[in-house]
């Protein structure tokens, strides 16, 4: 953005009256028209968009303000802080227009965030600031003295490049004794004068006749200037050479090759003999078309040696002389108009991008605001402007040579990240010109995705007795968002358990998503735990999910199987009764034992690991019955002990051990004779009790 220091001084007093006069500012559709004369001071203020646009201070700011012209020109500068339009540089009109009229500058406000586009004109009005001009200083004509009154002269009009009632409005010739001033008006508005001679001359009372011819503008104060018109009467038996045209139409397409021939012109002189020969050249005020043009002197021919370019000048004004070896001449002009020819591609400016655009912008978002041009006229300017139908976007013109690219559908970037788009324009020459450009479109991403488990929930296993802090268990979510938006973290979701927190069992990592155990567990206490685990990424407003843990406690073999029965009782000894008339496979005893660890860990055998007579007695291996083999006989002992040992099937197995005491006898004083002594046994010192 320029800054102007004229800010900070007074603007210069001359201006203000104009100011109030002159300047009109009209809305129409988000264009605003400005009128200025030409020849301001620079810093002039020429409107106030934030008035005349109905935006305000911060906008301009925000919107980063600016100006976008064409063509690059910088006549006119904004000053974003007050919204001043203001005169950037001298603006002369005529330089900018020539005799075009009117003459505007035009260009656009530019906004963004989001992007705006406001026209803006500034008409340039015309001042006086040009007097006409001649390009000579004066004329000669040879005049026969047997010419006729109604022969024509042409002159040479002058110039004066203000418009409107500031250009050359009439022209007088001074005396008007023997010529008078013709004055044609074209249709162009320009105008071709030319002298009529009214009175006859004659030669020998006047060689020489003097002419001030002057052209007058319209404005005020009205300028003027003037040039002199030497006329030499000439002998009647000298004649000029003669055009045969007074102007020479011609027409040449830009770009023609060189030595393309484009008229031949041709003077007579009806003189006899030497004076017969004409030489044919451009007037000497005619020096910038000589490097295009060449004319033959001897044939008149006018040739192409430069490059024509419509764009640049549209038609040449040539003046040509013909001169016989006398020295007499005639004058004419030939008129060039350059046709164009479609010689330029259109020329695309992305004069505003937003790159990225969020994904969630809606249809209709501007993205780019572009300038499409092209210097060529009719229908070689003329230009289409479009893209790829599939892509979710569109052009849209917003005023002449200005589109805009926005977006046509609903974008996802998990989908599609980015688009390269490719802005086509094709002018409507013969054959076409068309110019690409492409615009790789990011988008950017938006918190619309939540973290996402694999599974629905998770299982998993810990064998009890493990040590505090192992990592038993990872779990990773996903999230199709990228960036922050896309950072997952982990958290364990409290609840109660057992009647404690979550926590003081499980904790977990919140940037791996492993789960540890805070503490060993017993599968005897507790089986099994069901915990919550929060995914959270890292957006703003955050998006998050959870899954649910089985965890369950796997048993160890941890316990030793234990006798139930027998009771091994502190103070009693138990003892079997087996009647000495038991058959074989009388049950004796059932040894009862548990395990509270599972499965394997707690299934149990019995076995008989020692006995007092091996051959008499057997366990049942899985049910822990005790069980003669053979019939009992008078010689086998009243006192029978047994040890049993149970063992579960835990790898490796633990084992428990019981004393079974039996007694053979038909009959309890004979056990009871016979037990007296077990209180004197180390091993069975307690009190006996029968079953
Ligand atoms: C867009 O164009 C660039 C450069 O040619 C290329 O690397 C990229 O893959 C293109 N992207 C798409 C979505 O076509
Ligand atoms: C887990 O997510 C479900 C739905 O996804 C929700 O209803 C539930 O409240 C969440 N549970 C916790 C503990 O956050």
């Amino acid at each position: 953005m320029m800054s102007y220091s004229w800010i900070s001084k007074n603007p210069p007093l001359s201006w203000w009256p104009l100011f109030v006069c002159v300047f009109v500012a009209e809305m129409a559709l988000g264009q605003v028209r400005y009128s200025i004369p030409e020849e301001m001071s620079t810093g002039s203020v020429v409107g106030n968009i934030i008035q005349d646009l109905g935006l305000d201070v911060k906008r301009l700011t925000s919107g980063r303000a600016r100006i976008f012209t064409e063509d690059g020109s910088e006549y006119i500068g904004l000053n974003a802080e007050k919204g001043n339009l203001v005169v950037a540089k001298r603006i002369d009109r005529e330089e900018l227009c020539k005799q075009l009229s009117p003459c505007s500058l035009y260009f656009q406000i530019i906004l963004d965030n989001p992007m705006e586009l406001h026209r803006i004109d500034v008409e340039i009005t015309d001042i006086n600031d040009n007097a006409p001009l001649f390009s000579k200083k004066e004329y000669n004509f040879q005049v026969s003295e047997s010419a006729l009154p109604g022969a024509r002269y042409s002159l040479e009009s002058a110039k004066d490049p203000d418009v409107a009632h500031n250009t050359i409005q009439t022209y007088k010739l001074n005396p008007t004794d023997h010529f008078k001033l013709n004055i044609i008006s074209r249709p162009d508005g320009t105008k071709y004068i030319e002298m009529v001679l009214h009175t006859s001359l004659d030669r020998e009372k006047q060689e020489e006749h003097k002419l001030t011819l002057t052209a007058y503008d319209g404005g005020n104060p009205q300028k003027s200037s003037s040039v002199k018109i030497n006329v030499l009467v000439l002998d009647a038996n000298d004649n000029a050479p003669v055009f045969s045209q007074s102007v020479y139409r011609v027409t040449a397409s830009e770009n023609a090759k060189k030595g393309t021939v484009l008229l031949r012109v041709s003077a007579t002189d009806n003189d006899k003999g030497t004076n017969e020969e004409v030489v044919y050249s451009f007037s000497q005020h005619t020096d910038s078309a000589s490097s295009l043009f060449n004319m033959d002197p001897y044939t008149g021919e006018m040739t192409v040696i430069g490059v024509l370019d419509y764009e640049k000048t549209k038609h040449y004004e040539i003046d040509i002389e013909a001169t016989d070896k006398g020295g007499l001449t005639d004058t004419s002009k030939v008129l060039i108009e350059v046709t164009d020819v479609n010689d330029n591609a259109p020329i695309i400016s992305v004069i505003s991008l937003s790159n990225p655009i969020p994904e969630d912008s809606a249809p209709e978002t501007v993205i780019a605001m572009l300038n499409i041009k092209d210097l060529d006229s009719g229908k070689n300017g003329q230009i289409k402007c479009f893209i790829n139908p599939d892509l979710p976007f569109k052009i849209k013109s917003s005023s002449i040579n200005f589109y805009s690219l926005v977006s046509d559908d609903i974008l996802d970037r998990e989908t599609v990240p980015e688009y390269n788009i490719t802005i086509t324009a094709m002018d409507e020459g013969s054959p076409p010109y068309s110019t690409n450009k492409t615009i790789n479109l990011r988008l950017s991403d938006v918190n619309d995705h939540a973290p996402e488990f694999p599974q629905q929930f998770f299982t998993a296993l810990i064998t009890e007795n493990n040590s505090p802090g192992m990592s038993f268990l990872s779990v990773k979510a996903s999230d199709k968002d990228s960036g922050n938006n896309a950072r997952i973290s982990y958290f364990l979701e409290d609840s109660q358990l057992n009647g404690m927190s979550a926590s003081a069992y499980f904790s977990v990592n919140a940037e791996s998503g492993d789960i540890l155990a805070v503490r060993s567990f017993d599968y005897e206490q507790r089986k099994e735990f069901k915990i919550c685990i929060k995914a959270q990424d890292g957006g703003s407003p955050p998006l998050s999910s959870n899954v649910t843990v089985r965890v369950m406690i796997q048993d160890q073999n941890d316990n030793a199987p234990q006798v139930l029965y027998p009771v091994q009782t502190g103070g009693s000894l138990v003892a079997e009764m087996v009647p000495r008339s038991a058959d074989v496979g009388y049950l004796v005893t059932k040894v009862v034992a548990v395990d509270v660890d599972s499965g394997q860990n707690a299934w149990l055998s019995y076995k008989l690991q020692k006995a007092t007579d091996r051959a008499l007695f057997e366990v049942g291996l899985q049910n822990g019955e005790v069980r003669t083999i053979r019939q009992v006989t008078d010689k086998d002992a009243v006192k029978q002990r047994l040890t049993v040992i149970v063992e579960d099937n835990g790898q490796p197995s633990r084992s428990a051990t019981v004393i079974v005491n039996v007694a053979v006898a038909d009959s309890f004083p004979e056990v009871l004779s016979e037990f007296t002594d077990f209180t004197h046994d180390k091993e069975y010192n307690e009190n006996l009790t029968f079953t």
